[in-house]
């Protein structure tokens, strides 16, 4: 396993020890509720899509028998992807104290962890190459089935 596919899977289960955390913290002070998108992007964008990125950056190449198109964008996307979430998930927690502050890391983790999404896109697309359509032995073409 390359080291970036096991550091996603660190990370998304790192993601979600700290969001049901969170989830906890709501469900025993109501009050907390403040924190909900920082307890739903850290469970949704931290704990299932790192875990889809790492995983489909495993399987994807395998499936397909091409090699990952970069294995240095998928790398640059583990990095993007936690610090946008950082930014994302510490806003939202700063926001009800500091709003200005609260608000700027929001703005700049959206944007960050957004630009991470777009590299595993790219990356995978290109991976995935041209549509083809796959040559089946002793089948001339493909008509309604019998
Ligand atoms: C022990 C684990 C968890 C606890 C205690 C917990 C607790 C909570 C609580 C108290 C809320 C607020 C509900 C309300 O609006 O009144 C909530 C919302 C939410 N939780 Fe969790 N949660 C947990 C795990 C998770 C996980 C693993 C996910 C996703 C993979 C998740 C996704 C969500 C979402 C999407 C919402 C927002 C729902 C909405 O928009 O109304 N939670 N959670
Ligand atoms: C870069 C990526 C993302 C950004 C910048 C982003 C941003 C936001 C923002 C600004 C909100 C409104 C929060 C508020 O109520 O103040 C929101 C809500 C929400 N987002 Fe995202 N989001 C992203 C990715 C995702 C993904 C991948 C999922 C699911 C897999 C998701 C699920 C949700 C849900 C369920 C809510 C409603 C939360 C609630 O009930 O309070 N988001 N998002």
């Amino acid at each position: 396993m390359e080291p970036f596919v096991r550091n996603f899977i660190r990370s998304s289960l790192l993601w979600l020890g700290g969001g049901v955390l969170l989830g906890v913290w709501m469900a025993v002070s109501p009050q907390a509720i403040l924190y909900r998108p920082a307890h739903v992007h850290a469970n949704l964008l931290g704990f299932v899509s790192m875990m889809i990125f790492g995983v489909a950056y495993h399987v994807i190449p395998r499936f397909t028998g091409s090699p990952l198109r970069s294995r240095r964008v998928a790398v640059l996307h583990l990095w993007v992807a936690n610090v946008g979430l950082v930014g994302l998930v510490g806003g939202w927690l700063l926001r009800p104290s500091m709003w200005e502050a609260g608000t700027a890391a929001v703005m700049t983790g959206g944007v960050v962890s957004a630009t991470g999404s777009f590299l595993f896109i790219g990356n995978l697309w290109l991976t995935l190459g041209p549509v083809r359509r796959a040559a089946r032995p002793g089948v001339l073409h493909s008509g309604p089935a019998a």
